[in-house]
């Protein structure tokens, strides 16, 4: 085996924060609320041996001694487990850059689980509960989200580190361009261009935008690793899964049909351009990388699994809440009428006192 493709035996693991282990008979199932990997037979019983030296203190080198298995053993257990990014590292070292790309797309997941905060928007559309304007809400931000892709794949095209990724990035960029486009048909069935043009994003709209926008400009491989958290290729299970999604939004009745075909569209589109194949290329490029470079890229995969988590939050807060206006725009004339249902112009006084501190 070409010896740069392998973990090095100088790598010092842990069980990365949110795994949970559990033990039950000669299974050891690793995972988190969202997935889990059942491991038995041999592999569990050598794994068992290792699983309380995973600390971060040892090398693989230094496994293989203190458990009796050889040092081949050891990483045959260890490597997939970095993979799925049940374990971390934080060594001096430089590592097979493929085998990061893995470890990293999974960090998504597993930093996702690790939020207290609960996403209750799946189960307001699963109980019917959601309603037109928190729908139409969560629309008008995606396409916002969505619009803004020429912004950051094209700081991605100029920030490329080979003509290959350049090429790869001006693709992507070219293919999601007309998509913002596409939504945007589907909103108009609701609202006038006058009214969708005055939306504003919600700011974790925007957080997520910049974030995104920033990532292409600092980290092309960052840039690769975050697109991976979304993006999709023709082995996932996307297809199914956003056919599914919409017949539920439409099942709700709240909007007309013919609102979510575009977005639908978009779906089953990204889903077949097979984008994720884009994100392993800048890595593929790389052979190896070092620690300095694999914490950057794991840092703005955390920035992003944090942004999205706030485009969610914020629109569930903005457009689940009766005390807000239907679209997020500039507030008008008080001839307008008061922006919230309660507490109208006192709640921007109040807000202003507490902005003023701020500064
Ligand atoms: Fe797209």
């Amino acid at each position: 085996m070409d010896n740069a493709a392998v973990l090095p035996a100088e790598i010092r693991p842990f069980i990365q924060q949110g795994v949970q282990v559990a033990w039950e008979d000669d299974t050891i199932t690793l995972g988190t609320h969202l997935a889990i990997c059942p491991i038995s037979g041999d592999h569990a019983r050598q794994l068992g041996r290792l699983l309380p030296l995973f600390d971060g203190t040892r090398t693989l080198i230094d496994l293989a001694r203190v458990s009796g298995l050889d040092l081949e053993e050891v990483r045959a257990l260890v490597e997939p487990l970095y993979c799925e990014a049940f374990l971390g590292e934080r060594t001096d070292e430089a590592v097979p850059a493929l085998l990061f790309y893995e470890h990293s797309r999974n960090c998504g997941p597993l930093w996702q689980s690790l939020s207290t905060w609960q996403d209750l928007l799946p189960e307001a559309i699963a109980s019917r509960r959601a309603d037109a304007k928190l729908i139409l809400g969560l629309l008008i931000e995606e396409w916002h989200y969505v619009a803004s892709n020429p912004i950051h794949a094209s700081a991605a095209v100029l920030n490329a580190k080979s003509p290959r990724t350049r090429f790869l990035w001006a693709q992507f960029a070219a293919e999601e361009y007309p998509h913002g486009a596409w939504l945007e048909e589907g909103l108009t069935r609701m609202l006038s261009r006058q009214e969708l043009y005055a939306c504003r994003p919600l700011p974790g709209t925007a957080a997520l935008c910049g974030q995104l926008r920033w990532t292409a400009h600092a980290s092309e491989l960052g840039y690769a690793a975050c697109l991976a958290q979304c993006e999709q290729s023709n082995a996932s299970r996307g297809a199914a899964f956003q056919s599914n999604y919409y017949a539920s939004l439409k099942g709700l009745a709240v909007l007309p049909e013919e609102v979510f075909e575009p977005y639908e569209r978009h779906a089953l589109t990204d889903v077949q351009a097979g984008h994720l194949e884009f994100t392993r290329v800048p890595f593929e490029e790389r052979g190896v990388i070092t620690l300095a470079e694999r914490l950057d890229v794991l840092g703005h995969v955390w920035d992003h699994v944090r942004a999205y988590e706030l485009f969610y939050r914020n629109i569930y807060e903005f457009y689940g809440s009766p005390d807000t206006p239907r679209l997020h725009t500039l507030p008008g004339a008080l001839l307008d009428g008061p922006p919230a249902g309660r507490g109208g112009r006192q709640g921007s006084g109040s807000t202003r006192a507490s902005r003023s501190s701020l500064v």
